[in-house]
């Protein structure tokens, strides 16, 4: 780790601090040569002062079982019947995962304990299938996970639950989490596989508002795997239930949990909820950012050089895109009063986000600026990304008499010889 990577690590700590992290484990994530270094990254989770609990699945060990005892399963994930035979295959895998967590959190020195949090009443007759030893989670003992948690001890939560009168079901580790996380007031939602590939999902972003992963999910239904619309639906449910944001993550990723909370590019996907991107007015603290943003897009001669002096002097021009709390985007309204114009300049989206409508959003954001302070005309100077400007922005090509007389001054000074575009509004 650099010194930049651990700056980067401690801008988290106070947002983080004293937070509740929900950490949703598959049992093929317990089975993983990775888990070990999960542990690790949990410990310093738990030094940073962050309330983790740990909700472990058990299906790959549930499938292994069934198939070392030639047991028939009636539902290996908890969504379907669970017959007595099936609920006895569970059992014995959920002691399995939770014997072998335990012992991986006790080499990282983390203390962990196995709570009786979860009230669980039967599934019942849905659709008109009964869903026998099937459960569904009637209510989470908050006071003992908090007390527990308190005490710095790391709960552990199975996918087996049972009622008041010691009726064991079996529920499905996905909701469990969801459950748990609500109820708790969950910060974020980490849910770890191993056995889905995210990267290969065509069309899934990299964050995803709640709308979006719906949509996601409509068009996705026939074609993505069972684990990923698990996945998804149970973090839709989460979001709308008040957990702000969701990540999946792969286990098989080194580092995966810690590169995904502590950099600003991550390495999974994220679900949040409407409202947690926002555009706003740049603050001094914003000019590295943005200074950053535009260095990517001034070697490749896409934008003109900026220094932190002149950003400063007109630092009201400026406006910042913010998914979680870092800074990914930004553009400027420059003013020009006299002729009732502005100029949509310095836009500019961190490669990583490209392509997932952010770069429309500053230019609506700008246009919007403009149209309630009443200003006629956008125009933007564009050398290499002027088709961006007329294809997905609505701008036209003008000619450099279009300009206010000043900024004519400079284009000609510049002798760039870019393309003017502009956007009536008035
Ligand atoms: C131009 C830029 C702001 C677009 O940001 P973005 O967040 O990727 O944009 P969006 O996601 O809203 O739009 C992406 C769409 O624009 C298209 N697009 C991106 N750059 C384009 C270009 N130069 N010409 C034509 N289309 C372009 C993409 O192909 C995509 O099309 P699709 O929706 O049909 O798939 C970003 O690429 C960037 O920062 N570029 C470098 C800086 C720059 O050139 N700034 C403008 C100079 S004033």
């Amino acid at each position: 780790m650099n010194f930049t990577n651990l700056r980067g690590i401690l801008t988290y700590v106070p947002e983080f601090r004293e937070k509740i992290f929900v950490i949703a484990i598959d049992g093929a994530v317990v089975a993983h040569e990775n888990f070990a270094n999960l542990a690790l990254d949990l410990a310093v989770l738990r030094s940073l002062n962050v309330r983790v609990i740990v909700v472990h699945g058990i299906g790959l060990q549930v499938r292994e079982l069934a198939q070392e005892r030639s047991i028939p399963l009636s539902s290996s994930d908890g969504t379907g019947p669970t017959d007595t035979a099936t609920l006895k295959v569970c059992q014995a895998a959920s002691c399995q995962v939770a014997q072998q967590i335990l012992a991986t959190f006790s080499s990282a020195d983390l203390r962990a304990a196995l709570p009786n949090a979860l009230v669980v009443h039967p599934f019942g007759i849905v659709g008109g299938v009964n869903h026998l030893l099937t459960g569904r989670i009637e209510r989470v003992d908050t006071a003992f996970l908090h007390d527990l948690l308190d005490r710095g001890i790391l709960p552990v939560i199975s996918p087996i639950g049972s009622d008041r009168e010691g009726n064991l079901f079996r529920v499905n580790s996905d909701a469990v989490a969801v459950a748990v996380a609500e109820a708790v007031g969950a910060v974020k939602l980490i849910y770890l596989s191993a056995e889905i590939d995210y990267a290969k999902e065509a069309d899934l972003a990299r964050q995803l508002s709640v709308s979006e992963a719906e949509a996601f999910l409509q068009r996705h239904a026939a074609t993505s795997s069972a684990l990923l619309l698990s996945k998804l639906s149970h973090s839709i449910a989460a979001c709308r239930g008040g957990v702000p944001r969701i990540h999946l993550l792969d286990i098989r990723i080194d580092d995966a949990l810690l590169s995904e909370l502590f950099s600003q590019v991550g390495v999974g996907t994220m679900v949040y909820s409407e409202g947690y991107e926002s555009i706003r007015k740049a603050q001094k603290k914003d000019v590295r950012s943005i200074l950053q943003l535009i260095a990517q897009s001034v070697d490749a001669a896409e934008l003109l050089p900026r220094t932190r002096q002149s950003i400063l002097a007109r630092l009201n021009d400026y406006y910042v895109l913010e998914i979680d709390r870092a800074v990914v985007g930004c553009v400027a309204l420059h003013r020009f009063p006299e002729s009732s114009q502005a100029e949509v300049a310095c836009l500019s989206v961190a490669r990583v986000y490209e392509n997932q409508g952010l770069g429309r959003k500053l230019v609506q954001f700008a246009q919007s600026v403009a149209r309630e302070e009443g200003i006629r005309q956008l125009f933007a100077l564009s050398a290499r990304t002027y088709n961006f400007f007329t294809q997905k922005a609505g701008f036209r090509e003008g000619t450099p008499d279009d300009l206010p007389a000043a900024r004519r001054l400079l284009y000609e000074q510049s002798g760039r010889r870019s393309k003017v575009l502009l956007k009536q509004l008035f």
